[in-house]
C-alpha cells in the first residue's frame, strides 16, 4: 500500500503574503488543489496525508489550510506541524500520526510543486519497487536556471552523493544543474528509522528530508534518481513562480480549448481558467477572460475584451465585445453586449437581446425579451417578447429593501419609464414612454403618467432675447 505525504507548512516566506502559500492561485485553482490531484490518483483519499501548521492566524485573507482541507478535502488525513522546522521535522509530522504503519511505500509530495504529473510519481514508485536494495527514489531535473533549489551532487562515476541545498552550497555546487523536485518515493521502514535520526546542522537550522537520501547511502542502501520534465519540476516559492506557473498552465487550457474545436484569436491574449469548457466552433476574440467554472455552448462567440466567470452561455450565443458576465445563464442565440454588464442571479432565455450599457441583477428575461439599449433591471422577471424600451430603470431598491418586478409577456415600455417595485405589470400593456409607474398596471392597459405638455408660441425666441440682453442672435 501506498500513502501519500503532502507538505504545506512551511510559512512561504518569499511570497511575502498574509495567505498560506499553497492557497495562492494559478489559473483559478489552489496550488493545492492541483497537487492533491495528483495524491489522489497515487493513493486515494483515505491513504492522503497533508502536514499544516496550527501556528497560522485564521483571522488573515485566505484563512488557514486546514481550515480549506476541512472544508473542502474533508477525507484527507491532517497532521500538525508546530513549529514548522523544516521538510524532514514535516514528514516526521507525519509519521507520528500513525498514518504511515501500513504503508510499504511512502510518497513525498511538495505543496509547492503544482505541474507534477501522475506518471512522474508513479514512475517514481515504479523505480523503487524494482530495486530490492533501493530506500528511495527521488525525482530530478535538469533546469537552464536552478536557483533556488536544492542541487544533486553526483560523484565521478556519476553517482548519486547527496543532495545540497543552495543555501549550503559551495560555489562550485550552485553551477550543477541537474535539481531536486522535492518529489519522492522512500520505503517505509527505512524512512521511519532515518527520520530520528536527522539533525538541523545547516545554514537554516532545520531538519531536512533530503537528509534522508544520505543516510541511506550510509546505510548501504541505494538512492535511485530518475529524471523528470522540466516544467513539472516548477516549484512555487515567489510570485514571479507563481506567474510562470500560471502562465503555463492558461497556455495548456487554450491548447486544450481548441484541440476540442474552438478558434481563439491571438490566443496569447486571452486569458483561460483551466476549468472552462468551449464547446466547438466557439469563437472567442483577442483580450477575454473566462475563468472559474465557465461553459460556453457550440457556435458562440465571445467579442473582445470580454470578462465572464462562473457563467453558463448556451449556443449559438452572441456576446460582442466588452461585457462583464459573471454567475448568469444565457440561453441559445442570445445577444449581448457590447458593453453590457449581467450580473449574479441573470438568467437570459433564448433569442434575449441585452445591449449596450444594459445592466441586470436576479433578473430573468423570457424567450425573446428585448432590452437594448441603457437600462437596469434588478430583481425582476419578464415576460416572453416584450420590449424593454431605452432607459427604463427598475427601482428595486427603496432604502431599506429590495423589492421585485413582476412584467408579463408581450408589454412594452416605453423609452425612459421608471418602474417603482414591487410592481406588477399585466401581458400586453403598454407603458407610455417617460412614465414613472407607482401603481401595478392591468392586462392590456395604458399606463400614462406624464405632465400635459404646453406650447408657448414664439415663447423660445423671446427667452433667447431677453438672455442676450435685446442682442438679436
Ligand atoms: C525543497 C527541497 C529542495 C528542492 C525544492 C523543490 C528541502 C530541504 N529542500 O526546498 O531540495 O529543490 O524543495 O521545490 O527539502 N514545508 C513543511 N514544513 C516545513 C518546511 C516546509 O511542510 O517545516 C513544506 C512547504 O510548505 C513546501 C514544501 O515543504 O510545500 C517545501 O518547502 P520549501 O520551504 O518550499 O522548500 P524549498 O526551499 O523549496
Ligand atoms: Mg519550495
Amino acid at each position: 500500500m501506498t500513502v501519500v505525504v503532502l507538505l504545506a507548512a512551511g510559512r512561504g516566506v518569499r511570497m511575502r503574503s498574509e495567505r498560506p502559500k499553497v492557497l495562492h492561485e494559478a489559473a483559478g485553482r489552489p496550488l493545492l488543489d492541483r497537487v492533491l490531484d495528483t495524491a489522489l490518483a497515487v493513493a486515494g483519499q483515505a491513504a492522503a496525508v497533508m502536514v499544516v501548521t496550527s501556528k497560522e492566524d485564521s483571522s488573515k485573507e485566505g484563512g488557514t489550510v486546514a481550515a480549506y482541507l476541512r472544508a473542502n478535502h474533508p477525507r484527507v488525513g491532517i497532521a500538525l506541524q508546530d513549529p514548522p522546522r523544516g521538510t524532514g521535522d514535516a514528514v516526521r509530522a507525519a509519521a507520528a500520526t500513525g498514518a504511515l504503519r501500513k504503508a510499504k511505500t511512502v510518497v513525498v509530495l511538495s505543496g509547492d510543486v503544482p505541474l507534477l504529473s501522475v506518471e512522474a510519481v508513479q514512475g517514481l514508485v515504479d523505480a523503487l519497487t524494482k530495486d530490492k536494495k533501493a530506500a528511495v527514489a527521488v525525482l530530478t531535473a535538469k533546469l537552464a536556471d536552478p536557483t533556488g533549489y536544492g542541487r544533486i551532487v553526483r560523484d565521478k562515476r556519476k553517482s548519486f552523493v547527496r543532495i545540497r541545498e543552495e543555501k549550503d552550497s559551495s560555489n562550485g555546487e550552485r553551477k550543477i544543474c541537474e535539481i531536486n523536485t522535492g518529489t519522492y518515493a522512500f520505503d517505509r521502514v527505512f524512512l521511519e528509522k532515518a527520520l530520528p535520526l536527522l539533525t538541523s546542522k545547516n545554514s537554516l537550522s532545520e531538519f531536512y528530508l533530503t537528509d534522508v537520501l544520505s543516510l541511506a547511502l550510509k546505510a548501504r542502501r541505494k538512492v535511485v534518481t530518475v529524471s523528470g520534465d522540466p516544467s513539472s519540476a516548477l516549484g512555487v516559492n515567489s510570485r514571479a513562480d507563481l506567474a510562470r506557473v500560471d502562465s503555463i498552465l492558461r497556455g495548456r487550457a487554450a491548447e486544450a480549448a481548441m484541440a476540442a474545436g474552438a478558434t481563439l484569436l491571438r490566443p496569447e491574449t486571452i486569458t483561460l481558467d483551466d476549468g472552462v469548457i468551449l464547446g466547438t466552433d466557439v469563437v472567442v476574440e483577442p483580450f477575454a477572460t473566462l475563468l472559474g467554472k465557465t461553459t460556453v455552448g457550440a457556435g458562440s462567440r465571445i467579442g473582445q475584451g470580454t470578462v465572464i466567470r462562473d457563467a453558463v452561455l448556451g449556443r449559438g450565443v452572441t456576446v460582442r465585445p466588452y461585457c462583464v458576465i459573471e454567475s448568469a445563464v444565457v440561453g441559445d442565440a442570445a445577444v449581448v453586449g457590447p458593453f453590457a454588464r449581467l450580473r449574479e442571479g441573470t438568467d437570459l432565455a433564448e433569442g434575449v437581446h441585452v445591449g449596450n450599457f444594459v445592466e441586470t441583477k436576479k433578473a430573468v428575461l423570457g424567450k425573446g425579451v428585448k432590452a437594448n439599449h441603457l437600462t437596469y433591471l434588478g430583481d425582476t422577471e419578464i415576460g416572453e417578447r416584450t420590449n424593454v424600451g431605452a432607459g427604463v430603470i427598475t427601482c428595486n431598491y427603496d432604502g431599506f429593501a429590495k423589492n421585485r418586478t413582476t412584467i408579463g409577456r408581450d408589454v412594452f415600455v416605453g423609452s425612459d419609464a421608471q418602474l417603482v417595485a414591487p410592481i406588477t405589470i399585466g401581458d400586453g400593456a403598454i407603458i407610455a414612454a417617460g412614465t414613472t409607474v407607482t401603481e401595478d398596471v392591468p392586462k392590456d392597459a395604458l399606463a400614462l403618467a406624464r405632465v400635459p405638455q404646453t406650447n408657448l408660441p414664439e415663447g423660445g425666441a423671446r427667452y433667447r432675447e431677453r438672455k442676450s440682453g435685446g442682442k438679436k442672435t
